[in-house]
């Protein structure tokens, strides 16, 4: 299973972010046959065509949220087929911030990783405990609850990557410790081949949260870690290309 190196860029990038893409396509030819990982950058969409123009097939664009729906009346949304158009070929899917902010379900989710699926898009479907449940020793029940209820039933390492994202460890500088993600990793990679069977193992299950080129190393060289989700670290080409440096050299 090739690691996959995943940028969300949040609400981040003025046309001028483009430089950034241009830099990061620069270091990526410099790493040549050294990469070792796929490399995915999710921009905000109104750079999506624009960033593919840019990427010209040196990493791969993704979304960071669709509707349900092809298309309709849904007012300020986009669908998955809109990103396709636009040269994605992942979206992200139930991002913390999306379930808190936008009272998204697991429902809503699992509906948006089929959209994403129908117009040929990956999902990456997010996970994560907050700090309250992790106190509580409730987090592998919350993610086993986020599994079951995001995850559809047609979901396979062909069409989805699930990203585990503790949400007190994201933008805040926190992580969790090295034993925690192999024990949370390993608990998501169970309950995935229980539910979807054999297949699911190659599933890859991302870890993200205060990714940094400080941490990446120990992060992505975990069992069961395969590759990252980067929010802040993936905005400057430079910190993000150590990111993917730092798989590249495990
Ligand atoms: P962060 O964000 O790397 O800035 O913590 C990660 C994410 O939200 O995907």
């Amino acid at each position: 299973m090739r690691p996959l190196v995943a940028g969300n860029w949040k609400m981040n990038g003025l046309t001028a972010s483009l430089a950034e893409l241009a830099s990061l396509k620069e270091g990526l030819a410099v790493l040549g046959p050294r990469l070792g990982c796929d490399v995915l950058v999710c921009p905000p969409a109104s750079l999506i065509a624009q960033a593919a123009a840019a990427a010209a097939g040196a990493f791969a664009l993704g979304g960071q949220d669709c509707h349900p729906k092809g298309s309709g009346a849904h007012t300020g949304d986009i669908s998955a087929e809109m990103l396709k158009d636009a040269g994605a070929s992942f979206v992200i899917v139930g991002h913390s911030e999306r379930r808190q902010h936008h009272g998204e379900s697991d429902g809503d989710v699992a509906a948006k990783a089929q959209a994403a699926w129908r117009a040929g898009l990956k999902a990456i479907i997010c996970i994560g405990e907050t700090e309250a449940q992790r106190h509580a020793g409730d987090a592998n029940d919350n993610c086993g609850r986020q599994l079951e209820g995001s995850v559809p039933g047609g979901a396979s390492a062909a069409n989805t990557v699930i990203a585990y994202e503790p949400v007190w460890a994201i933008g805040t500088g926190k992580i969790p410790t090295a034993a925690d993600i192999t024990a949370m990793h390993d608990h998501i990679r169970s309950s995935l081949v229980r539910r979807l069977g054999e297949g699911a193992r190659g599933m890859p299950i991302l870890y993200g949260g205060s990714v940094k080129p400080d941490n990446a190393g120990e992060i992505l060289n975990l069992p069961e870690v395969g590759g990252a989700l980067v929010g802040g670290a993936s905005l400057k080409a430079i910190d993000f290309l150590s990111i993917i440096t730092a798989i590249s050299a495990s």
